[in-house]
């Protein structure tokens, strides 16, 4: 989207826009204002805009989504490859405007080879449901693409390593870049932080609205659905999150 449009959509949301802090090489923050409580988040959005080259990985330069897939299913860039059962790619229509982002495979995705099909999957299935959008839908405004950081489950379900998550950053910056969604959500602390750039807790960022890549894509935060299950409690707050994240989409598709 034009640049001048979101930010009117954007002032017209009341949403607060937190520009990435200028880094070697990139070009330097304008005048955005930003909120003094929110000055804190904003200046740890560094990694918002960081190229989608990873330092680590050769980048993943697929022509397609299916060849990105067919790429990944050969990959063995980090140890998760040894204990996999199948790679997990992504679930959704690659014409979504809205792309969801969690942390990585259970046992169940591991299984079936799809992303949240287990009851942390049932949850975000009627999380966005609740804001009119659904894996199965086709098309925009229903559609939703759904990734992971990691593409393989990290044994008995821990969290994946710093030297994992960088070995599979150039798959899901291709997958980022080949679906061009308007809006990223991402899941969750691992989620967050790998899209940030940082390492502060989800509680610190949460609420604040960040860019990620090249196209600077709106990315949005919320608790991860097996979270939820855990707190049932937050649940309130999530449901702040998904309204704010329909309010979003619905602005930026007009
Ligand atoms: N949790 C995730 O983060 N991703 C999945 O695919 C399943 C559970």
């Amino acid at each position: 989207m034009n640049p001048d449009r979101r930010a009117a959509y954007l002032r017209a949301l009341d949403v607060t826009v937190y520009r990435p802090r200028a880094v070697a090489g990139s070009v330097p923050a304008t005048s955005a204002a930003v909120e003094p409580e929110a000055a804190a988040r904003a200046q740890y959005a560094v990694g918002a805009p960081r190229s989608a080259v990873s330092a680590t990985a050769p980048p993943a330069s697929a022509a397609s989504l299916d060849a990105l897939c067919r790429q990944v299913a050969e990959c063995r860039r980090c140890k998760l490859c040894e204990a996999r059962t199948q790679t997990v790619f992504a679930a959704g229509s690659p014409r979504a405007e809205l792309m969801v982002i969690g942390e990585g495979p259970g046992a169940d995705e591991d299984a079936k080879g799809l992303p949240f099909v287990g009851r942390a999957g049932r949850l975000l299935d009627q999380m966005l449901l609740a804001i009119g959008r659904s894996r199965a839908g086709d098309e925009p405004p229903r559609s939703v693409y759904i990734a992971n950081v990691v593409k393989c489950r990290p044994p008995g379900n821990r969290d994946p390593q710093p030297d994992e998550v960088e070995a599979c950053r150039p798959y899901l910056d291709r997958q980022i870049e080949l679906v061009a969604p308007k809006l990223i959500v991402a899941l969750g602390r691992v989620a967050a932080q790998r899209l940030l750039g940082v390492n502060l807790p989800l509680s610190k960022l949460r609420g604040g609205q960040y860019e990620y890549g090249p196209r600077n894509t709106p990315v949005l935060l919320t608790y991860h659905p097996a979270y939820l299950l855990r707190s049932p409690s937050e649940k309130a707050k999530a449901w702040d999150d998904l309204k704010r994240i329909h309010r979003f989409l619905v602005a930026a598709s007009k």
